[in-house]
């Protein structure tokens, strides 16, 4: 089969090391799709700008239509509205799928961009968009797709938890542990969205279009940020046997007032109990209760927010759009690498 050919649009945080593991790992991602994953080119706006990932001058561009023209797959991490918007819909016309971690985007005008994948069968994937490492995204679309979700509770914001962590457990200022946040690669390029809720809003109106098979529209998110929550508040949680945690609570709801049934979405800070497991979800991590009429509750535990954790997820998306283009390739079943021995050592002591 001949190589799909895949256009990186943004080589930042996420990009540089989703472009780094596809150079890495091409043989092995290649074995598991059944053809070649070709990087052609990564869309940057500065070609001389550093990055986290020693990446291959030539493969930098400032072009963006010539990259996105005659690519098979299309990778957007360029963040914010537009031009991204723009780019995506002329890779989805233009015959490309389409891989996504921009939730802002996609909270704002995902409706249009899955239409318009509808309309020519192209795949839109964006499992990065929400939690970062974690898969909730494909968890909540397929594999709970015949279930009956009522509930989603969970920290999805890497930025704020690092940051309330780094108030609760080190002293630090918001001001310093945002900072800190920041050079770690965490925060959005406006860290706004981050400290503002406004990037858990748009994480929990995905989170509960998904679950409720309905659209939850931004503007009806409730939306609190962390911006005053104050060292004092944090100190008097913890005295009385809580932590603070900016929560994203989605959930199914009678209106007392007019007994309509309906979705609510929510995202402010909360005093959660020390002994919840909530509160042991500490720095970037994330965490996400959802709960299923027959499933019962579940958990997602991991990396919320980082350039190779949430590059994880992006390959996830990639190698599971590429597998589709490939008739007759190794699919599902014989996706195992083939040339790995299985050690036959008995049993081994196993570090917690
Ligand atoms: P970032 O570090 O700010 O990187 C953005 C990249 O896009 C940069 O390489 C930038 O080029 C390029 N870019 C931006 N606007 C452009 C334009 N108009 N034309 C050409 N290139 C442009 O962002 P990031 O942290 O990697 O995040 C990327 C996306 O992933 C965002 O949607 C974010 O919400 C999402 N996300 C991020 C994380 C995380 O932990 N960082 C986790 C999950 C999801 P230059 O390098 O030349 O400036
Ligand atoms: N800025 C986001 C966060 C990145 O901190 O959670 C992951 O979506």
């Amino acid at each position: 089969y001949r190589n799909l050919r895949v256009a990186l649009l943004g080589g930042g945080s996420v990009g540089a090391q989703v472009a780094r593991l596809l150079l890495e790992h091409g043989d092995e991602l290649a074995s598991r799709v059944g053809a070649g994953l070709e990087l052609v080119g990564i869309l940057v706006r500065d070609l001389d700008a550093p990055r986290s990932a020693d990446l291959p001058r030539e493969l930098l561009t400032t072009d963006a239509d010539s990259l996105i023209l005659g690519a098979d797959i299309v990778i957007e991490l360029m963040g914010g509205i537009e031009p991204a918007r723009s780019y995506i819909l002329s890779a989805i016309n233009s015959g490309a799928d389409v891989v996504t971690a921009n939730k802002a985007l996609l909270a704002q005008h995902g409706a249009e961009l899955f239409e318009a994948a509808d309309q020519v069968g192209a795949q839109l994937n964006y499992e990065a968009a929400v939690a970062g490492a974690i898969p909730i995204v494909r968890p909540l679309r397929d594999s709970l797709a015949g279930d009956k979700v009522n509930r989603i509770l969970g920290i999805v914001n890497g930025t704020t938890n690092f940051i309330l962590d780094r108030m609760d457990v080190a002293g630090d200022t918001l001001e310093e542990a945002l900072a800190t946040a920041t050079d770690l690669g965490y925060a959005e390029a406006d860290p706004t969205a981050d400290i503002g809720g406004y990037d858990a809003a748009q994480k929990a109106a995905l989170l509960a279009s998904l679950a409720f098979h309905t659209t939850v529209p931004l503007e009806k998110v409730y939306r609190e940020g962390i911006t005053a929550v104050t060292q004092q508040q944090i100190e008097s949680a913890r005295k009385a046997g809580y932590v603070v945690k900016l929560l994203a609570i989605c959930e199914r709801l009678v209106d007392p007032e007019t007994g309509l049934e309906g979705v609510s979405a929510r995202v402010y800070p909360a005093m959660v109990p020390v002994s919840h497991p909530l509160a042991s979800v500490h720095g970037a991590n994330n965490a996400v209760f959802v709960e299923a009429e027959a499933a019962g509750p579940l958990m997602f535990y991991g990396a919320g927010a980082g350039g190779v954790q949430t590059a994880s997820a992006v390959l996830g998306d990639l190698v599971s759009i590429a597998r589709r283009h490939v008739v007759g390739g190794p699919g599902f079943a014989a996706s195992s690498h083939a040339d790995l021995p299985v050690l036959d050592i008995g049993k081994v002591t196993t570090r917690y």
